[in-house]
């Protein structure tokens, strides 16, 4: 894909874009610079921590097959957040105090409460309140330096699984679930969601899906995240405002509504009469089609797999949605040409283990928090303000008495 450099805006000298009215001035007779909505492929600065391209998923040099393969999750939230493998004992290190970081305040568990049971909460908007509260008790939360900055990233990598546990507890009216030091971080999570220990095999199947949403360059949360920690706001503030732009349809709340696609269809039988009626419709369908991505988004592939080999081991109602699952992206691939994203094997995965549907994005959060930490810290660390200019479509000079 030919990439627009996005530093091309910044030459063209600002009049171009507002020319003084007042200035009797030849008409200006460049064309408007190239606007590509949405800033398709356009550049937007330099990243050392993940390349995403038609032919390989990178962080930090690992390709994504080989991480999910061969990492777990810890390893590669280290690998992220400090920029290399985490030897053992920097692993041991690092694991131990995300255990140790797991609990939140008491007075925050009655605050996640009476977000969860508020009349028009939205999980998203739940974890989103729970991490801004939590800024106001760290004590370095005003700090940007890089060492209270990986400090601070570790704590909310270790604290948003409780939030979301928390949270899932209230909606199900159980008592809050203290988080499990044996278990990992991974286990820990489906834990105090569900109040069951997972088996082996889920526990690493969640364990692959947290390092596959894990990182994405310059996604529109992540870009949101370093937009805001280029005014040299903080990492808590730029995290709320990732959790936002995170929640929307077309980006993390996908994995949901690729799962309420699928059960709206409901039926195996019911499947291409209804995809006849999405496509009539003009209907987007969730958990396909990538900005980037266009011949396939090289973690749906892992993801599926993964998913589907539980399902089969668990059949039944498990089994049932990935056979509907199949037989759509079948005839998106077929009729659309348009390829699964991460998203749509998400939503039939953690069905199938059981996993309530509004925790999915939440989820997707607990692990790209990870990926925003690691951005906001490579922003400050070399910051300049973020700020495009926009091409003036608005009505012409008019004075204001006439
Ligand atoms: C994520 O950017 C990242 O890296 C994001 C992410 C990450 O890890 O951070 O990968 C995570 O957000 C994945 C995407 C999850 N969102 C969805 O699954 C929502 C459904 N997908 C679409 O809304 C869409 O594919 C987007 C938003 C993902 C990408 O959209 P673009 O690049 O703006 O492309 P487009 O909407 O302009 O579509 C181009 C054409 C259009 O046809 P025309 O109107 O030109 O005839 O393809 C069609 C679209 O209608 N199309 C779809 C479709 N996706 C594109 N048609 C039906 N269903 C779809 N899903």
């Amino acid at each position: 894909m030919s990439k627009i450099v996005f530093f091309f805006f910044f030459l063209i000298p600002h009049t171009l874009h507002h020319p003084n009215p007042t200035k009797a001035s030849p008409p200006v007779t460049t064309a408007a610079p190239t606007k590509p909505a949405g800033l398709e492929g356009i550049i937007a600065g330099d990243s050392a921590i993940c390349d995403v391209d038609q032919s390989s998923l990178i962080y930090r040099g690992y390709e994504i097959a080989d991480l999910a393969a061969n990492a777990t999750f810890e390893e590669v939230a280290f690998l992220l957040l400090v920029g290399h493998k985490p030897t053992p004992e920097e692993l041991a290190a690092f694991k131990h105090e995300l255990i140790h970081e797991r609990a939140i305040p008491d007075h925050a568990h009655d605050v996640i409460k009476r977000c969860a049971l508020g009349a028009g909460m939205h999980p998203m908007d739940v974890l989103r309140t729970g991490v801004s509260y939590l800024a106001q008790f760290d004590e370095q939360c005003q700090d940007n330096a890089p060492e209270a900055e990986l400090t601070k990233a570790k704590r909310l990598l270790a604290k948003i699984p409780t939030i979301i546990g928390h949270m899932q507890n209230v909606i199900d009216g159980r008592d809050f679930i203290h988080p499990d030091s044996e278990l990992g971080h991974a286990a820990n999570l489906l834990y105090m969601m569900t109040g069951a220990k997972p088996s082996e095999q889920e526990a690493r199947i969640m364990d692959v899906s947290l390092i596959l949403y894990a990182e994405h360059d310059f996604n529109a949360s992540t870009f949101t995240t370093r937009v805001i920690a280029g005014t040299l706001s903080d990492m808590h503030g730029a995290v709320t405002g990732g959790i936002a732009a995170l929640k929307g349809p077309l980006h993390g709340g996908a994995n949901e509504m690729a799962m309420e696609f699928l059960r709206e269809i409901g039926e195996l039988s019911n499947v291409e009469a209804f995809m006849e009626k999405s496509f009539a419709e003009k209907r987007k369908i969730m958990g396909f089609g990538h900005r980037v991505y266009k011949n396939g988004d090289h973690r749906a592939g892992i993801l599926h797999k993964l998913g589907r080999a539980y399902a089969d081991t668990k059949g039944g109602d498990a089994l049932k949605w990935f056979e509907i699952g199949e037989k759509v992206q079948s005839i998106m691939e077929s009729q659309k040409s348009i390829k699964p994203n991460v998203d749509f094997p998400c939503g039939m995965t953690y069905y199938a283990m059981g996993i309530p549907v509004p925790q999915y994005t939440p989820i997707f959060v607990a692990s790209r928090i990870t990926g925003w930490c690691a951005h906001i810290m490579e922003q400050h660390k070399n910051n300049r303000l973020i700020r495009p200019l926009s091409n003036y479509t608005g009505p012409s000079l008019t004075k204001w008495n006439g």
